[in-house]
Formats: structure tokens, sequence, C-alpha cells
């Protein structure tokens, strides 16, 4: 053990510590009965610190590295992905940095546009590193979404992503503009497309169906997006938001109590109404489970510690999207009221709950 906390650069104590609450344990035993490390646990020692270094807290990185889906090699890209977004957004600012420095060493003051550039424009370019640590495939939400698909053979995939809830028994095209999503879909991902819901480049009628998930917010003009799904396919299947109804921001603590922002960033956008009437759908109420696989937004209902952990937040675009004060004020007001016992106290009844009403709509057309 000692000579690994030497390699690793890390504490025995540490590496005890890691092995008491099983996140590490050294599970083999030397000629003289000590503990020791057998390939497999330094394997897995080195992911633990490597997403300790990237800001993870110890209950995610046990998730993470439990998770059976992510082999050693899967984890691998992961890390260098989380690790190569983390480089270029430094760099990115030092740049952003030296060209103020040098403008107010001239006198000259920027504008507080070129000041947030650095935050603002391709969201997911920015951001979309470190999406496939907390977002992936729910499997309850999945179920209701394939189920809606109907007996859809050939399925067109929009706002693909990384290429969450795509069914693997019909043939999927999945459409996506951002580069770094595209090139984080796993191998063996439907064929991907680079471009955007308002101007699908397929014919008319050229699909049994079409899906969206999370992603309709996201686009400039919805209601022409989902127009477009409409016109390539026989049937659409959307996974979105209701933004629309009375005291619709009250329906969740997070943006009631700590992030009222969040309905800054829907001022302007369609009623779930106006884009169920563009495509003449219906739309149903999809009930968010508790312990929700996929880490948007609301997925965290009833663990609100969750938020307070970087990486669940960097996969949201919410969270940049409100800026960092918004952000900074909102974690902080949490984490004291999670610590004094006023969030527990606010939110009593949510303890009994398995899934919550939180605005989450399917519109089936
Ligand atoms: C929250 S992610 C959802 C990804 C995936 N559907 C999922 O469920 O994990 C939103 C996605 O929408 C994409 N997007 C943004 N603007 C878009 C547009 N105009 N047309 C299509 N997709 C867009 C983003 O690049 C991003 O990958």
């Amino acid at each position: 053990m000692g000579r690994v906390a030497e390699l690793a650069d890390v504490s025995v104590r540490t590496l005890h510590h890691y092995d008491e609450i099983g996140l590490v344990p050294s599970s083999a035993r030397t000629a003289a009965g000590y503990r020791a490390y057998s390939a497999g646990d330094v394997e897995r020692l080195r992911e633990v610190l490597a997403y300790r270094r990237l800001g993870f807290g110890l209950r995610e990185i046990a998730d993470l590295v439990d998770d059976p889906t992510t082999d050693a090699v899967a984890h691998l890209h992961r890390l260098r992905g989380l690790l190569r977004e983390q480089r270029d957004r430094a760099a990115a600012m030092v740049t952003a940095i030296d060209g103020e420095l040098e403008a107010r060493a001239m006198g000259i003051r920027t504008t507080p546009e070129e000041q947030l550039k650095v935050f603002g424009a391709q969201l997911y370019e920015t951001i979309g590193s470190a999406y496939p640590a907390t977002r992936r495939t729910e499997p309850r939400i999945a179920e209701k979404i394939w189920e809606a698909l109907g007996d859809a053979r050939t399925v067109l995939n929009v706002g693909a992503g990384t290429g969450s809830y795509e069914p693997t028994d019909r043939e999927v095209t999945a459409v996506e503009p951002s580069a770094v999503m595209r090139a984080q879909r796993p191998a063996g991902a439907a064929p991907c497309v680079a471009a955007t819901a308002e101007r699908l480049p397929f014919a008319d009628r050229s699909f049994d169906a079409a899906m969206a998930v999370s992603t309709v917010h996201h686009w400039p003009d919805p209601v022409a997006g989902l127009r477009e799904m409409k016109r390539v396919a026989d049937r659409v299947v959307v996974f979105t938001y209701d933004a629309g109804s009375p005291g619709w921001l009250e329906r969740f603590w997070l943006t009631r109590d700590y992030l009222p922002e969040f309905g800054d960033l829907l001022a302007g956008w369609p009623s779930l109404a106006d884009m169920t009437r563009a495509i003449g759908g219906r739309a149903e109420p999809v009930l968010i489970p508790w312990d929700c696989a996929d880490g948007f937004f609301e997925a965290h209902w009833r663990r609100p510690e969750a938020y307070l952990e970087e990486h669940v937040r960097r996969a949201v675009s919410v969270w940049t999207r409100v800026g960092p004060e918004a952000e900074e004020r909102a974690v902080n007001g949490l984490r004291e009221d999670l610590a004094s016992g006023r969030w527990a106290e606010r939110n009593r009844d949510l303890v009994a709950l398995d899934t919550a009403e939180l605005g989450l709509r399917l519109i089936v057309a």
C-alpha cells in the first residue's frame, strides 16, 4: 500500500479510507498476509484519482466506477474528453484574459459582449464533453418513448447528442449539429449527420418516425424544427418541457427557491400547446423517478445534494446559461439549507414520493 501511495502521490490514509468505504478495495494479500493491490485494483484507483482531480465527489465516483456498462477503455475515453475540455476551456480563458489585459494596457475597455464571449455561443461545443458523465438513457423514460414510436422500423433521432434513448432494435439515423457531441457517440452507434432540426437534409416522409429528446429547448426555432420532423417522418415523438402552465416555476423547489433565473431562459419560448399544435399531436405527462438515471435538470429532485456537485451541473446546460453568479448563489443557498435542515423542512413531502410531476411531457404526433 505504501508503494502505491508513493507512486500515486496520495497518502496511505487516503488509500485506507478508499479501502474502508469500498471505493478501492485492496483485494490481494502478500505472502505475509498484508493487504495489497491487484492489477485491477490499481486500474480502479487510477480512475478514482483522475475523477477526483476533475472535481467529482466520492459518491459520484463510486457510481461512475461501479457502472457495469463502462469498461476501462470507456473510462479512459471519458477522462480524456473531460481533461481536454478542461484544458481547452482554460486555454480559451487565458486567451480572453490576455486580450483584455492588452486592451486595458492601451486604455481600451472591452464591451460586456466581448467579456462574456468565452462563456457564450455554441453551448454544446463548450459544455459537450462534460455531458456523458451523468447523461445516459433512463430505462423507464426510454420505454415510454419506444412505445410511442409504435411499429416504426426507421427512426430519425434529432438533436441526438451522444445517442441516449436510441432504440437498438430499429434502423436509426441521428442528426446532431455539435461536433463535440458527435465525437462522443460510442463506437457502433447509429450513423450521425451534422445538421440542425430546422433544416433536416432529408426528403419528405423518409422515416417511419422521428424522435427528439431533451433538445427542443436548444433550437433557435422550435416550431420550425418540429414541422421539419413532421415533414420527414410519419410519426413524431418529442420529450420536452411544459413551461406554459401557470405557476410552473413553483413546481420544482430548485427553480422556486434557488434558481428563478431558469424562467428567464425560457422567456419567449413557444408553449407546449403551440408546439403540440404545430405538429397536430397530443402531450402526456412523464413522471420522473426519484432515482432517474439520466442526469437532466430535474433528475435529482429527491437527491438535492447532487446539485452541489460540479460535474452534475456541468452536464446540464441550464447551469451554464444562467451564468456563474446565479449558479454560485443558488448552490450556496442550497448548501446552507441542506446543512441547516431548512431544505428538508420545506420539502418534507418529497421523501414519500417515488415519482414526481415536474412538467416533463411526451408529445406524440
Ligand atoms: C441536452 S442535449 C440532448 C441530447 C440527447 N437527445 C439526449 O437525450 O441525451 C441537447 C442536444 O441538442 C443539440 N442541438 C442544439 N441545437 C440544435 C438544433 N438547432 N437542432 C438539432 N439539435 C440541436 C445539442 O447540440 C445537444 O446535443
